[in-house]
């Protein structure tokens, strides 16, 4: 790019323009990419890059000629870096055929470079250590940014100076979070954008990677029943709802400067519902399904304090088991308000959906996990059967359920006639269960998004006016909890979160699922 040139950098992306279908098979024989995971002795590492990286290889899916480097500070031989990988490698491959075969063949692919993030020197060597593994090939090379935030520019600075393909492409995946704030995301993709062209970054929103998330559109449309209900017409609310029965555990320091608005809602939960609320978009092009994401981001209504409920979880005592509270995290302040879990009704001013309440709820240390959201129609008109229901006619409404996690189902709540002689009605669901459906394995989130930066798909990564859109919405109401000190609603540990949450539901007559 030419910014780069003329700032003395090397090039990041040359211009593969020009090659016909025989330069492009020729590319695709020759070419190698080296993934380099940048904080790779850190938890996100162990946890998801390499057992997904691992996933990938196992299916065939990685490109035949691939090297993965991890580089952080910690001092560790390629030996102990395979030791680490071969001993957190937990997933989904593990009860596998022929798995134990397949690690070693995968092992022996990963290297180790110990550096500091924000040295030149320290790149320039792993540059060279990946110019012998890439041989004369083409080099394709992604970069990982599995590191706190604030290594992130030093990384891209040095990584981009240093250690670039000088004839492929090269990517870099960014973690959340990205910034606190308007103003914080805004100067790191300023920073970012200083060394990178925007189609090189790919800001990882690892909820955009989960099965249901991807067949939202799928469902909606490529079935004929679901489309036209899409609007006010048809729909009282929807919720998006978050929940971990555990609490932030050994997290507790990273969280208490974000909190779960942050977390959880600014990022996961409103892009599912950016996806979930958007206009057909004119194609499946990752430019065509962003653009209509931006616009329902940017159609939304400046969230008020009094839409919200924030709470923190204090300690609970059941069976005999003692649970700790938020502050009982010693990396937690003592005083600190940070919310644990936030409820809130957004609305989206636009002529599909307005006046539809789009309800949020994410909490941690709650009774259960799930993730899921909930569609809940109105009522049909002059319903003839509203009498065999009783009284409760809430009951008798039609509700979407896609349960993203654990367990992935989608189920249609409908009503039905009670089998006998009698007129009685019950509800009762139409149910896709995933696991009863398919005998496949679901892929993790972070296989399909790593699959999808090597293969340069940027759909399911977050472009910078969709972020600066999320923080627009979000800005201004963290900063009146945070400048009046709002005190967040305590809830035991293990409970279902606050009561305020359900007079929030209550105020626009909604129940929670
Ligand atoms: P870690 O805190 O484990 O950090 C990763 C590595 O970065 C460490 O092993 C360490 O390597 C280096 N590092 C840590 N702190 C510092 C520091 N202050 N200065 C310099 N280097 C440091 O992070 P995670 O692996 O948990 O997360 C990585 C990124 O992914 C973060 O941005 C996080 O927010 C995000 N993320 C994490 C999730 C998770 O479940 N862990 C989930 C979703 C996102 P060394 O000392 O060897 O250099
Ligand atoms: C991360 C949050 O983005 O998502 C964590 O930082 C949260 O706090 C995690 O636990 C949940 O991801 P998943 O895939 O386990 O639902």
């Amino acid at each position: 790019p030419l910014k780069q040139m003329k700032d003395g950098m090397l090039p990041l992306s040359p211009p593969q323009e020009g090659l016909d279908d025989l330069g492009s098979m020729k590319e695709e024989r020759e070419s190698t990419v080296s993934i380099t995971v940048v904080g790779a002795s850190g938890d996100l590492a162990k946890k998801k890059i390499f057992p997904a990286l691992f996933a990938l290889f196992y299916e065939d899916c990685l490109p035949k000629h691939f090297t993965v480097y991890g580089y952080a500070r910690s001092k560790m031989t390629d030996a102990e870096l395979r030791n680490m990988v071969a001993k957190t490698l937990t997933c989904r491959i593990d009860k596998r055929e022929n798995c134990s075969d397949k690690m070693e063949q995968f092992l022996k692919r990963c290297f180790y470079h110990s550096g500091q993030y924000d040295s030149e020197e320290n790149f320039a060597a792993l540059d060279k250590k990946l110019k012998e593994h890439e041989a004369s090939r083409l080099s394709n090379r992604l970069f990982y940014l599995s590191t706190p935030p604030s290594i992130f520019i030093d990384a891209v600075r040095c990584a981009s100076q240093s250690a670039s393909s000088a004839n492929g492409w090269t990517r870099v995946i960014v973690e959340k979070p990205f910034g606190r704030d308007l103003g914080s995301s805004a100067a790191l993709t300023r920073a970012l954008k200083q060394y990178l062209e925007e189609e090189q970054i790919f800001r990882i929103d690892h909820y955009l990677g989960k099965e249901l998330v991807e067949n939202l559109s799928v469902l909606r449309f490529s079935n004929l029943v679901f489309e036209p209900l899409w609007s006010r017409q048809y729909i009282r609310n929807v919720q998006f709802l978050f929940s971990e029965d555990f609490g932030t555990e050994g997290r507790g320091g990273y969280f208490d400067n974000y909190g779960i608005i942050r977390d959880i809602m600014q990022n996961h939960l409103l892009q599912i519902l950016a996806l979930f609320a958007m206009e057909t978009p004119v194609s499946l092009d990752a430019e065509d399904i962003r653009n209509e994401k931006v616009k329902v981001l940017r159609s939304m209504r400046h969230l008020q304090l009094e839409d919200v409920v924030i709470g923190q979880y204090k300690s609970h005592t059941k069976g005999g088991i003692s649970y700790p509270s938020y502050l009982d995290d010693k990396t937690v302040p003592k005083n600190s308000l940070t919310p644990t879990f936030a409820a809130a009704a957004l609305f989206i001013d636009n002529a599909r959906w307005d006046g539809v309440p789009f309800l949020m709820k994410a909490g941690k240390a709650l009774h259960t996990r799930r993730a899921e959201i909930r569609v809940q129609f109105r009522h049909v008109p002059g319903n003839l059967y509203k009498r065999s229901f009783g009284t409760d006619l809430d009951r008798a409404t039609n509700e979407l359920v896609i349960r993203v996690q654990p367990d992935e189902a989608i189920y249609l709540k409908i009503n039905n006639k009670i089998p006998g002689l009698g007129m009685r009605l019950d509800r009762s669901n139409l149910n896709l269960h995933y696991a009863a459906r398919y005998s496949k394995e679901i892929p993790d989130a972070y296989e399909r998004l790593l699959l999808d930066a090597i293969e340069g798909e940027r759909r399911l990564f977050i472009r910078s006016d969709e972020l600066d859109a999320a923080w627009e919405l979000f800005t201004p109401l963290l900063k009146e909890i945070e400048e009046k000190k709002i005190a967040p609603e305590l809830y035991p540990y293990g409970s279902r979160g606050p009561v305020g949450a359900h007079y929030l539901a209550a105020k626009y007559n909604v129940r929670w699922g």
